[in-house]
């Protein structure tokens, strides 16, 4: 069967993408379904490319045993061609990324949609960025994403 591909995105691709990555990662191996899926995440500005995530975001989601593995990219219009889901993490990176799948050749293969869509517990229309914060709002960031991540596994079944 043909696998879903789900590209998460966020500006540096530091904090919030990658913790999202993760967490879906978790959610999927948790229900065994890790093998239907194709899992990314990008940014999109350039800053960070090839990093880490941010210590203090991999530290709150190691806590919750949920270990953040991937280095930052930039989203590229190949991306629109390769994934099924572009979900991103704010109304600013949403804008950016239906500009870029504006531009792109192909136009019509991924879905582009904002994490906050799938919200049940927490009512953010965006994932706030964490990054010029304390401590708490990495932790904030990884509630919202654990209740949107669910939901929108939800909702392609
Ligand atoms: P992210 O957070 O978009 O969640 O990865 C940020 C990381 C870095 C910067 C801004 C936001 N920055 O300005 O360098």
């Amino acid at each position: 069967m043909k696998k879903i591909s789900v590209l998460f995105v966020c500006l540096g691709n530091i904090c919030r993408s990658p913790a999202a990555e993760a967490i879906f990662i978790n959610l999927l191996e948790r229900k065994g379904l890790t093998d239907g899926f194709i899992v990314d995440s990008a940014g999109t500005g350039s800053w960070h490319i090839g990093k880490k995530a941010d210590s203090r975001m991999r530290i709150a989601a190691k806590r919750r045993d949920i270990n953040i593995l991937s280095r930052a990219r930039q989203i590229s219009s190949k991306d629109f061609d390769k994934f099924n889901y572009i979900l991103a993490m704010d109304d600013s990176n949403f804008r950016n990324i239906q500009d870029l799948k504006n531009r792109a050749v192909s136009k019509d293969f991924a879905s582009v949609k904002k994490i906050q869509e799938f919200r049940s517990v927490f009512n953010e229309q965006e994932v706030p960025d964490p990054y010029f914060g304390g401590d708490e709002g990495f932790d904030y960031v990884l509630d919202i994403l654990e209740d949107s991540v669910n939901g929108f596994l939800e909702s392609i079944f």
